[in-house]
């Protein structure tokens, strides 16, 4: 019988030939994430021997991370913002570190005591409008996006936040699916914003498996912002902030001006890169 650290030590092996740059850290992960257990337990129980059914499920995980699966899909969640565990499916964009400089913007925006109507255009899991919710107890959610993968995600996670009462979960395309009798005061949105044909070029993880319509932002990177912008300068009582690519700030922020939202702001990350675009509506 196997044990434990056996096992782990032949998982790190495999990764490290097949080239994953963190080797030891992801085989800690799966193998925990399997026998149910913590990081630090891994090391705990580094002699128990393994049944077999601990075995294949290990092995069919470690099979699909070879074929560069991302890991958070095997995992089924990951921290983002305060949210502990968010639940991540399979075909859902991973949400990534860079999106939690939209949630600080927008709440910089939002008083600790508002209670605005947000809606989230390719809210994909959840990740950006289920963090604005957590951190303001009165703000209402528009959870929106046109695939249906995405939508049971949302799904999942608002459900396991305790959500259901102050966030509608949407299909359609951009603000489309709000009833134009419904308030929104505030669009937030991560579209998708790689030009087409630098997506061949990404890490395989995303280019071989995150969905292209979460990706895909025209040959330029800009059509969504083109519909988007507009669209969601006319329907908010309030602001507009979306996340950009690094090299997006000045179109997007021409977007902004010529939709007349004013107190335009490009904003970096913590890399120092234009993240973040944001404008408020006149006399909101
Ligand atoms: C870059 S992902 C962002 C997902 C999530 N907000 C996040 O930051 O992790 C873009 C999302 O927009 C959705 N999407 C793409 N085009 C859309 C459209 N025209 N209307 C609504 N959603 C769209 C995709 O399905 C995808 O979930």
């Amino acid at each position: 019988m196997q044990t434990v650290k056996e096992l782990l030590l032949k998982t790190e092996a495999f990764f490290k030939d097949l080239g994953l740059p963190r080797p030891r850290r992801e085989a800690e992960l799966l193998v925990g994430h399997v026998l149910g257990l913590e990081r630090v337990q891994v090391y705990l129980e580094f002699d128990r021997p393994l049944q077999d059914d601990e075995v294949a499920g290990i092995r069919a995980l470690v099979r699909r991370r070879a074929n560069r699966e991302p890991l958070v899909w095997l995992l089924g969640e990951v921290g983002f913002y305060s949210i502990d565990a968010l639940l991540v499916h399979k075909d859902v964009l991973v949400p990534r570190p860079d999106s939690e400089r939209l949630v600080d913007a927008a709440l910089d925006w939002i008083p600790a005591d508002a209670a605005p109507f947000v809606a989230d255009v390719g809210a994909g899991t959840g990740a950006i409008g289920l963090a604005l919710a957590q951190e303001r107890p009165g703000l209402r959610l528009y959870a929106i996006d046109s695939s249906d993968a995405a939508l049971a995600n949302t799904k999942a996670n608002v459900a396991r936040l305790g959500f259901g009462d102050r966030v509608a979960v949407l299909k359609g395309d951009l603000l489309d699916p709000v009833p134009p009798n419904r308030p929104i005061d505030i669009v937030v949105s991560n579209p998708p914003y790689i030009r087409s044909a630098d997506i061949a070029d990404l890490e395989p993880e995303v280019s071989k498996w995150e969905p292209r319509l979460a990706l895909d932002g025209g040959p330029d990177g800009l059509d969504v912002y083109r519909r988007l912008v507009p669209a969601a300068a006319a329907r908010a009582r309030q602001a507009v902030l979306v996340e950009i690519g690094f090299d997006q700030g000045d179109p997007v922020r021409r977007l902004f001006e010529q939709a007349g939202l004013v107190g335009v702001e490009v904003l970096p990350d913590l890399a120092g890169r234009d993240r973040v675009v944001r404008g408020r509506v006149v006399g909101g």
